[in-house]
This record gives C-alpha cells, sequence and structure tokens, in this order.
C-alpha cells in the first residue's frame, strides 16, 4: 500500500492478539464489546503523543510541584452510528469529561454510498480535538462523508480511529482529507464485493448489538 504521511498504522503483537479474538465468528456479543472498547483505549493512548500539555501546580503530600496535564475540556468524541458507538467508552476511560456527538451513516447496501440520517454535534466543537470513531474502514465512503461534517461545522484538529481498515478506505481518507491524522488498529488484505473487509470480522454493528 502506498504510505500516507498522516496514517498511523499500529503493529503492536497485543493488539494482534486482541484482534484475532474480535474476529472469531464464534466471540460472542459482550467479548466482542469489551475488546472494542479495550482496544480503543490503547489506540486512543497512542494517538495522543503529539498532545500539547499544559502546567498545572499540584502540592503533593510533601511540596508544591509544577506538573503538566491535558486540558480535558478540550477533546471530543464523535461516533459513527451505529459500530462507532462501541468505541465511545474506550475513548471515554481517557477523557471521561470529553462530549460526544453523533453522526448517523448506513451504507446502501446496493451502491455502498454512505447515507448520513443524524448529526448532532456539542457546541464548541470546532474549537476542541475530535475523535471521530468507526471500527470499520471499508471503502472510506461513511468517514469521507462524516469528515466532511465535521469541516462544514469548522472542526480543524480531527483525529479518525478504526480498527480494521481495507486500503481502499485508508487511499480514501488519506486523498479526501490529507490534513485528518488517521490511527488504525490493523490493516487488512481488502474488499469483497459486497464491500465488507477480507479477512475482517463481519459487520461490526451487528457483532456488537446482536442483529441479523
Ligand atoms: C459500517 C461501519 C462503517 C461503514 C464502513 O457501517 O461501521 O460505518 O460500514 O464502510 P465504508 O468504509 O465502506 O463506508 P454500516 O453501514 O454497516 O452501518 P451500521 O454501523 O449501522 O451497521
Ligand atoms: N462494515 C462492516 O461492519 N464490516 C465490513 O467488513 C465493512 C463495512
Amino acid at each position: 500500500m502506498e504510505s500516507y504521511p498522516n496514517v498511523f498504522i499500529f503493529d503492536h503483537p497485543l493488539i494482534k492478539h486482541k484482534v484475532s479474538i474480535l474476529r472469531d465468528k464464534n466471540t460472542g456479543m459482550k467479548e466482542f464489546r469489551e475488546l472494542v472498547e479495550e482496544i480503543t483505549t490503547v489506540m486512543t493512548y497512542e494517538s495522543m503523543k503529539d498532545v500539547a500539555l499544559v502546567p498545572v501546580e499540584v502540592e503533593t503530600p510533601l511540596e508544591k510541584t509544577v506538573q503538566y496535564r491535558v486540558p480535558e475540556e478540550s477533546v471530543a468524541i464523535v461516533p459513527i452510528l451505529r459500530a462507532g458507538l462501541g468505541m465511545v467508552n474506550g475513548v471515554h476511560r481517557v477523557f471521561p469529561t470529553a462530549r460526544v456527538g453523533h453522526i448517523g451513516m448506513y451504507r446502501d447496501e446496493e451502491t455502498l454510498e454512505p447515507r448520513e440520517y443524524y448529526c448532532k454535534l456539542p457546541d464548541g466543537i470546532e474549537g476542541k480535538t475530535v475523535f471521530l470513531v468507526d471500527p470499520m474502514l471499508a471503502t472510506g465512503g461513511s468517514a469521507c462523508d462524516a469528515l466532511a461534517a465535521l469541516k462544514r461545522r469548522g472542526c480543524r484538529d480531527i483525529r479518525f480511529m478504526a480498527i480494521i481498515a481495507a486500503p481502499e478506505g485508508i487511499a480514501a481518507v488519506a486523498k479526501a482529507h490529507p490534513d485528518v491524522r488517521v490511527y488504525v488498529s490493523t490493516l487488512d488484505r481488502g474488499l469483497n464485493e459486497h464491500g465488507y473487509i477480507l479477512p475482517g470480522l463481519g459487520d461490526a454493528g451487528d457483532r456488537l448489538y446482536g442483529t441479523k
């Protein structure tokens, strides 16, 4: 795959281990949800390596000291419904006070084109670091449209996190939104004729919520 300066693919043995369990068709809904959350937390840490810290004065039991913190109110989370909802708690573990916006998208099963059916974003989101989250990046249509919606709202610092991506989806997002930092835990081989990622894990929304 072509390399893109703002696309970061994790190559961590423990993430590989967890993703291998996610992929297994015998992994049940509860374990699937827990793993999505856990992987997202690790990805959140990794994706914030460049975050700007602010100095704060802290008094330890021994003395006053200047330490450094992330301004928590500067982060927002936006899941792409439905499957992205499964990642929200994983980011909240790191940023418990982050506000959450929602963008509803589903793929037309014939054309694979995304259809937006809902968008509600918190006031002031344009000034925040926004985590757009969706476990699956397949053709990239849903992510590209969600990123365009965030930019129309004025968001500038956007990080997109996906657990599994196809090369087609990465190329689509990197070309349409080269300014967005894209974090992917696992790069898969490609897409089948129905737009499903191979080897993938199937339909993430159905596996999270027990539908189909
Ligand atoms: C899935 C997934 C992404 C999208 C990825 O959602 O959660 O949003 O497909 O595909 P793309 O990169 O080709 O756009 P889906 O449309 O199945 O909706 P759901 O989450 O409500 O099940
Ligand atoms: N959406 C999913 O949930 N899975 C895929 O493999 C592709 C899109």
